[in-house]
């Protein structure tokens, strides 16, 4: 059998194959952050396609942290019933989903926050948007409705809880030495700056319990001149196991215009796993489940880099909104190889629309 579809474990999660969705910003909520009949949907074709784990799109902890319109809210109990039932969709179709639990900060959508929160209020050229530094008494606040979200999610029946720690939003602002100027305890060196993510963990298990898999999204550099980089990204990753996670899906990049973790153009199998230095660096320095993302296409790539031992699991995000039962596909056989061009034309961009891949439609048009 290939490596691919052998059992792995996070935690106490046995999952069925090495093939997991990564968070995927579905935008299929409504404008107080409850999901849609559409998200039901999407989640029965991707349970259906056999991935082993989905991971949902971030969801926001909090009001200051929403992000985007359309964005799945988990920041009051009123939210368990229908997250409950968007869990249950999944379970009834046989997968399993844990819940990506995030706060915009500097990102958040200027519309639902004109205050945005940021560790320290320098502007940044990655958002067009300005942003205040956060005060202490608002970090306790922020750090509580991690692990309030965290519960809820627990209550809701998800499997898991991912903490989003990358791509330029609130925890990942927090690592990164260009946005995180603070002198506080919050701030200074990489011990200081991984504070929060630290306080954020904490607050979490303290809220789900021992044995609840708790995951994280880490971005292992920022990729932008005097951000975080590779070194202390491994340093953060060094000391995971030791805050209560278990396990951690690595990625990198800011948001904006440094998006470098959705690469374009991933067309040869040299291109694909664009992320690997990543693993590589983080394996010697931690026992932990290793969840690698960023530019899987071939089944030839994926059972490489499972056999070397590198990475445990492989994520996809874009893969799965060209095809959500591509693990099926592979499995059988039907395929070996994503038909995603990695073109990146899945972003939904109106209201209303969700995710979807229109690279076929994009050829069309521009041929
Ligand atoms: C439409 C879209 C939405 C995304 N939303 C999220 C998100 O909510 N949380 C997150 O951590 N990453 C998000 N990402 C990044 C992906 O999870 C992934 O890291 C990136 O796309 C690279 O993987 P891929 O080559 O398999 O697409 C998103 C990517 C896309 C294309």
């Amino acid at each position: 059998m290939s490596v691919i579809f052998r059992v792995g474990r996070i935690g106490r999660l046995e999952l069925p194959n090495r093939l997991v969705r990564s968070a995927t910003a579905e935008r299929m909520a409504n404008e107080r952050g409850y999901p849609r009949l559409q998200l039901h949907q999407l989640y029965t074709q991707l349970a259906e396609g056999e991935v082993s784990l989905i991971i949902t799109g971030h969801m926001y902890v909090h009001p200051s942290g929403k992000a985007h319109p359309e964005m799945t809210g988990i920041y009051e109990d009123a939210q368990i019933p229908p997250l409950a039932a968007l869990a249950q969709v999944v379970h009834d179709h046989g997968g399993l989903i844990a819940a990506q639990i995030n706060h915009g900060g500097m990102q958040s959508d200027p519309e639902a926050v004109p205050d945005a929160l940021a560790p320290s209020s320098k502007p940044v050229d990655f958002t067009s948007r300005s942003a205040r530094e956060i005060k202490t008494d608002e970090i306790d606040l922020i750090i509580d409705a991690f692990g309030q979200a965290a519960r809820r999610a627990q209550a809701a029946g998800f499997d898991g809880v991912q903490i989003h720690a990358a791509h330029g939003y609130l925890v990942s602002e927090f690592l990164s030495p260009l946005t995180n100027r603070r002198a506080d305890r919050w701030g200074g060196d990489i011990t200081g700056r991984m504070q929060f993510l630290r306080a954020v963990t904490s607050a979490v298990r303290t809220q789900v319990g021992p044995d609840y898999p708790v995951l994280v999204k880490l971005g292992m550099m920022d990729g932008v001149t005097g951000g975080l980089t590779l070194a202390e990204g491994v340093q953060v990753v060094s000391e995971l196991a030791g805050m209560g996670i278990d396990g951690v899906e690595l990625s990198g990049g800011m948001g904006g215009k440094h998006l470098v973790n959705v690469k374009k153009g991933i067309r040869s199998t040299a291109e694909e796993a664009y992320f690997i230095d990543f693993a590589r660096q983080a394996r010697p320095v931690t026992r932990l489940p290793l969840l690698l993302v960023g530019g899987f296409r071939s089944r030839s790539v994926m059972e490489a880099v499972l056999t070397s031992g590198e990475v445990d699991f492989i994520s996809m995000s874009r893969p799965l909104i060209n095809e959500p039962r591509f693990p099926r596909l592979l499995r059988l056989g039907d395929v070996d190889k994503s038909g995603c061009i990695s073109s990146s034309n899945c972003w939904a961009l109106e209201s209303g629309v969700g995710i979807g891949c229109k690279c076929p439609l994009d050829k069309l048009e521009k041929p």
